[in-house]
């Protein structure tokens, strides 16, 4: 599977890999498919756009994907796995297809891989240490400002915010305000 991805790519999956166990293990997660999940999350990242095009028409994803590869390569890569690799673990799969918007009602596995995506060590921006810490004591708040954070630059860009992404923000600042108010 290598060949599919640049060299970037691949230690970039790596580090996901391997943070995303680290994850599983601080927040009792299952490590096995932690590490599958964050390994093959990125399979279709390197992909262009008429190729995958080709993948969203062939395997029957919502059109709005068509041209938009930042979003595509998360559901087309989830199919790949699922079809191509015969992976079946729902959760793996639903790991892949959500790391790139999140979603309302997410996973613990879900949720992990969404962070370890965006805290994974060979990432160099400037809060990095900061988001790591975050993600290795509380993960609904590394999960909640990561989101708040995306939806923020994506507005400043100007860029169109996936519904998912909102609901996700919102689902997961309710689940820290009810842990806060059972203390
Ligand atoms: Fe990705
Ligand atoms: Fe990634």
């Amino acid at each position: 599977m290598h060949e599919h991805l640049k060299e970037s790519r691949y230690r970039h999956s790596l580090g996901v890999e391997e943070m995303a166990v680290r994850l599983a293990g601080l927040h009792g997660a299952d490590a096995e498919k932690a590490a599958f999940a964050g390994r093959y999350h990125d399979i279709a990242k390197n992909m262009d756009i008429p190729e995958m095009d080709a993948q969203i028409r062939k395997y029957g994803l919502p059109e709005h994907l068509l041209g938009n590869n930042a979003l595509a390569h998360s559901k087309v890569g989830a199919a790949i796995l699922e079809h191509e690799f015969g992976v079946k673990d729902a959760d793996i799969l639903n790991a892949v297809r959500y790391h790139t918007t999140a979603r309302k009602g997410m996973s613990l596995l879900e949720e992990l891989i969404f962070v370890a995506d965006v805290v994974e060590d060979n990432r160099t921006y400037s809060d990095l240490d900061y988001y790591q810490q975050l993600a290795y004591s509380d993960l609904d708040r590394a999960c909640y400002e990561i989101l708040e954070y995306t939806i923020g630059d994506l507005k400043g860009k100007n860029r169109e915010i996936d519904t998912d992404t909102l609901e996700a923000r919102d689902w997961v600042l309710q689940r820290i305000k009810e842990k806060n108010n059972g203390k």
